[in-house]
């Protein structure tokens, strides 16, 4: 199936999915500090749509007709549901949907997520009923579930299925996010989809920074593309190419106005958003030690916001800065 996968730049990079990060709201700072080729949505639990609608998702599917490509990413151990769910994103405009069969979250391992790593029949049949939305279908896996040796067996089984993309989160189940990436293991994951599927692209995720240290990776072991999740948290310009200010002086005022700048529209945006995921405020606190940084009396100026209790106090606040 041709798709936009195929008329993307190479390496390509993606915005990971982050469930209560990357939203709509979220999604569009960070396509503001510096664009992904690709984004995908929290993950959205197909069983629970089915029976409760989109109480049930709480937001999770909003998006806009400026966010393309992006992907719907999906879960569920029902493989009847995965595919009203899939064909529901579908009829939202998506350009592709994702099955994740790697969260290591207890409530997700009960039916989804990474257990689906331990039911392959599953799997195979939750990826078949997700094409019939027509979409193109990719997954979003880990190595294993305990063991990393577990890892050839398991992407032979996915990379016969005619996925469109899969990214490997280079961990196991187990390792949760406790130990480095295997970024060791790249050359041989490569080496297998390039024996039983050549058409579908390799997306690494783990531990990569930003836009170069993923363009490296993606050069020096030729996969197709590289998926950052955390790094936007150490740096919300991860996926811009080249300096932020050519006028820099070094001095970091750039950047900072740079950051207090992305804030101003991150406030913007959920007080705009805000009545369609009934995101209560405190959720946004999380954010502010993303803008809040590297400079003197940064602490201070979080510690104030994390006393806050709406957007205009905040404003009021980075309004000193
Ligand atoms: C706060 C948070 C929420 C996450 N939510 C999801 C999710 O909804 N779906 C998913 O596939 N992975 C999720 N992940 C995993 C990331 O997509 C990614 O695989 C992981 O963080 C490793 O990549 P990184 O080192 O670039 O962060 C989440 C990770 C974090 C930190």
């Amino acid at each position: 199936m041709q798709s936009f996968w195929h008329e993307l730049p190479r390496p390509f990079f993606v915005l990971a999915p982050m469930e209560a990060v990357t939203d709509v709201v979220f999604r569009h700072v960070i396509a503001r500090a510096g664009a992904p080729d690709v984004v995908y949505t929290e993950f959205a639990n197909a069983t629970g749509w089915v029976h409760a609608g989109d109480r049930a998702i709480a937001g999770r599917l909003i998006r806009e007709d400026n966010e393309h490509p992006i992907v719907a990413q999906i879960w569920g151990g029902e493989p009847g549901d995965m595919e009203q769910f899939a064909q529901h994103c579908a009829t939202l405009g998506y350009d592709g949907i994702d099955i994740n069969m790697g969260c290591p979250a207890k409530s997700a391992v009960k039916s989804g997520g990474s257990a689906l790593i331990r039911k392959p029949d599953v799997a195979i049949a939750a990826i078949q009923v997700a094409k019939a939305a027509g979409l193109p279908v990719s997954v979003k896996t880990r190595l294993g579930y305990t063991h990393v040796e577990e890892w050839r067996d398991w992407l032979t089984t996915l990379l016969r299925q005619d996925l469109a993309a899969l990214t490997i989160h280079l961990r196991t189940k187990r390792e949760m996010s406790k130990v480095p990436a295997h970024h060791e293991l790249i050359p041989d994951i490569r080496a297998l989809r390039d024996q039983i599927a050549p058409d579908t692209l390799l997306i690494i995720n783990g531990d990569i920074r930003n836009r170069a240290h993923g363009l490296e990776l993606c050069e020096r072991y030729r996969v197709d593309g590289a998926m950052i999740g955390r790094g936007i948290f150490a740096d919300p310009f991860a996926f811009r190419a080249g300096k932020l200010h050519s006028d820099d002086d070094g001095s970091g005022e750039q950047r900072k106005k740079a950051l207090v700048g992305l804030l101003y529209y991150h406030l913007e945006l959920f007080d705009h958003y805000q009545p369609q995921t009934g995101r209560p405020y405190e959720t946004l606190k999380r954010f502010y030690k993303i803008y809040i940084r590297d400079f003197d009396g940064a602490s201070e100026v979080r510690d104030q916001l994390m006393h806050t209790t709406s957007t205009d106090e905040a404003r009021q606040i980075i309004a000193t800065l």
